[in-house]
């Protein structure tokens, strides 16, 4: 297989055609929402002539028509059984319409893309809330449900009048893995400016934890490890054992199952989590932050406008690295889907 190419055409042809079987490690889609939009803005001929056939590719607009049909029954006879047994049902339940035409146009694809995927692979499906619970059962049915990881709320722009009824101003991505066995590192967000002079004291120029004395321990005396001395410190003498909070693991960010207590303070003392201080009756927990320290990124992306100066550490706003396109911003080409150039942002 080709790596790093830019193939352009019809994404069915491509995958039937160019892509194997167990190749693929990621896959971000952003396929048209069926939100009757159409993007054909950037798709000109180099004469200037706007392309039919990528025109019909790119207008996002569905019809249940003999292609739709013909798509239908290849899913019904050849696809995967539970697949062929959930479209059938669906036809039954929405009726040949545009909506099944559109269900119908993503499944196909959607089959192709579980196909090329590594058993370690990952695909996030960018829709709308306009067709978002449909696919969500088609992937359901497609990947198993049992690998869905979630579903992210992106927030795409300001307001959206709509009159009558909330703005809609969302975006869905749905995060599915192919199997359990997926590669995943964990993002962080930095820490908002409020959280950080609540939870963290100031020497003027760094924000550190001051946690002190048995933080690191809970009461009561212990059998096993946990009751057992570490780097001199006895738990047991003072009537208790090594128990470090789960807050406090989830700063470092490592994954630490399967250690025990004694491992788990090694660790924490070789990242420099905890200091031995001569003369203190505890090892002390201190915890500077770092830039590159925060929460594990959640399921809900959202610029916050004017909230720039909040997020510590920078002078940004929230969310910013998902910030929508402004109708001043230089970049902005006109396209209604555009994206920002970085997504996510490096930290
Ligand atoms: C919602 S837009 C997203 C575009 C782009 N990702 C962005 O952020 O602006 C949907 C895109 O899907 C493309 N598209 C539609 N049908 C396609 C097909 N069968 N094969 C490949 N691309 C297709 C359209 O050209 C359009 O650019």
């Amino acid at each position: 297989m080709i790596t790093n190419a830019l193939y352009y055409g019809d994404n069915l042809e491509v995958l039937r055609k160019h892509i194997p079987d167990e190749s693929i490690d990621l896959i971000y889609l952003d396929p048209p929402f069926n939100s009757q939009a159409t993007y054909n803005v950037l798709f000109k001929e180099p004469s200037g002539e706007l392309s039919a056939a990528q025109l019909r590719a790119f207008s996002d607009t569905w019809h249940w028509d003999t292609t739709a049909e013909q798509t239908f029954r290849e899913i019904v006879e050849k696809g995967p059984p539970q697949v062929a047994k959930m479209m059938a049902a669906l036809r039954e339940f929405i009726g040949g319409n545009d909506m099944m035409a559109y269900l119908v146009m993503m499944t196909v694809r959607l089959v192709e893309m579980r196909r090329v995927l590594k058993a370690t692979g990952s695909l996030y499906l960018h829709c709308d809330p306009t067709a978002s619970h449909y696919l969500k059962i088609v992937m359901d049915t497609i990947f198993g449900n049992q690998n869905f990881r979630n579903e992210i709320v992106w927030r795409r722009t300001g307001a959206h009048n709509k009159g009558r009824r909330l703005a809609p101003i969302h975006d869905s991505v749905l995060f599915y893995t192919k199997t359990d066995k997926y590669v995943w590192r964990t993002q962080t967000r930095p820490y908002m400016l409020g959280h950080v002079k609540e939870f963290f004291v100031t020497d003027g120029e760094d924000y550190r934890t001051n946690y002190f004395g048995n933080v690191l321990t809970g009461s009561g005396k212990r059998k096993g490890e946990s009751g057992k001395p570490w780097r001199g410190f006895d738990p047991t003498a003072k009537g208790r054992h090594w128990a470090i909070p789960k807050r406090l693991l989830g700063e470092a960010n490592e994954d630490f199952t399967g250690l025990g207590q004694h491992e788990k303070l090694d660790r924490l003392y070789e990242l420099g989590y905890i200091k031995i201080v001569p003369g203190e009756a505890w090892p002390i927990y201190e915890h500077r932050i770092r830039p590159t320290d925060g929460q594990p990124t959640g399921d809900i992306w959202a610029f916050q406008p004017y909230t720039g100066g909040t997020v510590f550490g920078t002078n940004k706003g929230i969310d910013e690295d998902v910030r929508w396109l402004s109708t001043r911003d230089k970049e902005r080409l006109g396209y209604q889907t555009q994206k920002p150039p970085t997504w996510p942002s490096p930290s």
